[in-house]
C-alpha cells in the first residue's frame, strides 16, 4: 500500500513552524510496513491543496492520501473544501468513525470538519493538524485501510477481507 502524507499549514509552509504531524503520520504508516510514497507541505490556500491532491491521485503516486491540518473553524481552514472539490465519491463512514472515537477523548472533536472521499481509486482522508489529534484519528481508521485499498483496486481477494474484518466473527 502506498500512502501520501500532505501537511496543510501556512506556518509550516513558510518554515515558521516545524511540521510535526506529517512526520508522525509517516512514521506510523512505515511502522505498519506500508510505503510513504509522497510527502509535502502546502499552505492553507485551497488551490494549492487541490493541485497537490489531483497530482498525487492522477499520477498514481498513492493509494491513500492523508492530509493533516486545516480542518477546523479558523478563517484559513480549507482542507475539507479542497478535498470535496477533488473527490468524485464520498466515504463518510471513515470521517464519522474518526469523530465518534475522538469524541470519547475530547469534545473538541466536534470542531473537526474532516471529510473522506474517493478520487477514482484513491482514498483521500483529512485529519486535524495537531500531532496528537492526527495520530488519534489515524489509529481509528488503520484497521480498515488494507481492505479499503483492496476494494478500490478491485482485488479478487477483497471478499476474504469482508469475512475477516477485525473484531468481527467469521460469517
Ligand atoms: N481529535 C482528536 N482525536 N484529538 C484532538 O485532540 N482536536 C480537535 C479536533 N479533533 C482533536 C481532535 C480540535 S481542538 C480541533 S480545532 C479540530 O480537530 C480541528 O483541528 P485543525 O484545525 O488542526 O484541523
Amino acid at each position: 500500500m502506498r500512502v501520501g502524507v500532505l501537511t496543510i499549514s501556512d506556518r509550516a509552509a513558510r518554515g515558521e513552524r516545524a511540521d510535526a504531524s506529517g512526520p508522525l503520520l509517516a512514521r506510523i504508516i512505515e511502522g505498519r510496513g506500508w510505503q510513504v510514497s509522497a510527502r509535502a507541505i502546502v499552505s492553507d490556500e485551497e488551490g494549492e491543496i487541490v493541485n497537490t491532491l489531483c497530482t498525487w491521485a492522477d499520477e498514481d503516486r498513492a493509494d491513500v492520501i492523508l492530509t493533516t491540518g486545516g480542518t477546523g473553524f479558523s478563517g484559513r481552514d480549507r482542507a475539507p473544501e479542497a478535498t470535496l472539490r477533488v473527490v468524485d465519491r464520498l466515504a463518510p463512514g471513515l470521517a464519522e468513525a474518526m469523530r465518534a472515537a475522538s469524541l470519547q477523548k475530547t469534545p473538541h472533536a466536534m470542531l473537526s470538519r474532516a471529510v473522506a472521499g474517493l478520487r477514482g481509486k484513491v482514498l483521500i482522508l483529512n485529519f486535524p493538524g495537531s500531532p496528537r489529534a492526527a495520530k488519534e484519528n489515524l489509529e481509528v481508521i488503520l484497521p480498515v485501510l488494507p481492505h479499503a485499498v483492496q476494494l478500490l483496486r478491485g482485488d479478487p481477494d477483497a471478499e476474504a477481507g469482508h469475512r475477516f474484518a477485525p473484531g468481527h466473527a467469521q460469517i
